[in-house]
């Protein structure tokens, strides 16, 4: 009832949305109602699951034709497909699988379009201009996380001229030698030099390193100040529902960045852009990335249905 499903028959494809946490996603709601509207025979679920290959193990019948995947996905994901979108392939990530008429599974990535999209139009609307050359182009653009949305925001505002800095607080070898620091075993000891040997690169400087961009660690970033008018992009779950008095950089910190862009959603107005906003930054919310990507995800579902987007941006923006 919540989803407003119609009729289930034989015909009737299914899609859902995978990850952990999922009962806070706006996908059912929306696709189901986009669904309906342009009368496509599908519905939209949510399924909790910590395995995603289990998952699509178990849901491998033709009928199950497409998921949209959610954190802690978006990576391992890549390795469940058969085939990769070219630049999914590129991101290392993706938020999307379509079940092939052959039963391949193929994977695409609409995050990046949907988050580069959302910010370079909130930055144009804040200047009052409609150019046609990207507002991120010669850009500052720090990216705090490295798991799948942050490759798909790095990737994507490279891809429109930026400077990239990816901020993480996993950098270095950080976990070994707090365990080093920590326990200061013989043992321990033997462990990090072994790996130490082998250089474990770790997530920001890995995401760096492939993408042409710097890292810094998460406290290098409280005092990062080499130029004015940069772009901050948060693509952590840090300041999500629950831990909603939660943010990823202190609000002294913020006085650099012109726009800041939280990938959250839920709550919309995160304490990140409530601060960036009081410090006079262009904020964007992860709803404005949310309703360009799902909107994407529908014409992937669809085999390329024209969405109606006014209805499910409504549907997004609703609070349900
Ligand atoms: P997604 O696919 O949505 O990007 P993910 O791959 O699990 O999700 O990545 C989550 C990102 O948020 C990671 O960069 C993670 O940092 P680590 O790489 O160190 O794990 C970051 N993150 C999650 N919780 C965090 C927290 N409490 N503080 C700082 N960073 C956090």
């Amino acid at each position: 009832n919540k989803y407003k499903i119609r009729q289930i028959g034989p015909d009737t494809k299914v899609f859902g949305i995978v990850g952990n946490p999922v009962s806070h996603s706006k996908s059912p709601i929306v696709q189901n109602q986009a669904f309906r509207s342009v009368g496509f025979n599908a519905v939209f679920l949510p399924f909790l699951s910590d395995d995603l290959a289990k998952f699509l193990s178990t849901f491998s019948a033709p009928d199950y034709a497409g998921f949209s995947c959610t954190m802690p996905h978006k990576e391992t994901a890549v390795r469940c497909c058969d085939d990769l979108d070219p630049i999914a392939r590129d991101i290392g990530a993706i938020n999307t699988i379509i079940r092939r008429a052959d039963g391949k599974l193929v994977g695409y990535n609409t995050d990046y379009f949907g988050a580069i999209s959302a910010i370079e139009d909130g930055i144009r609307a804040s200047q009052s201009t409609d150019s046609t050359t990207s507002p991120l182009a010669g850009r500052l653009f720090v990216v705090i996380g490295a798991g799948g949305a942050g490759k798909a925001l790095a990737y994507g505002a490279k891809a429109k001229g930026a400077k990239i800095v990816i901020a993480n607080r996993t950098f270095g070898i950080c976990f070994l030698e707090l365990l080093l620091n920590q326990f200061n075993l013989i043992t321990a000891q033997i462990k990090v030099f072994t790996l130490r040997g082998q250089t474990f690169p770790a997530r920001a400087e890995e995401l760096a390193n492939i993408i042409g961009g710097s890292a810094l660690t998460l406290s290098e970033l409280e005092n990062y100040h080499p130029e004015e008018g940069m772009v901050l992009a948060n693509a952590t779950s840090v300041g999500m529902h629950p831990n909603v008095d939660e943010t990823p950089l202190s609000k002294h910190a913020l006085k650099s960045y012109a726009v800041v862009f939280d990938a959250v959603f839920v709550p919309r107005e995160t304490r990140l852009l409530r601060e960036a906003a009081a410090c006079g930054a262009t904020v964007i919310d992860g709803l404005e990335m949310l309703i360009r990507l799902v909107i994407v995800q529908f014409k992937l579902f669809t085999g390329g249905m024209t969405a109606p987007e006014c209805l499910m941006r409504e549907a997004i923006l609703t609070k349900t």
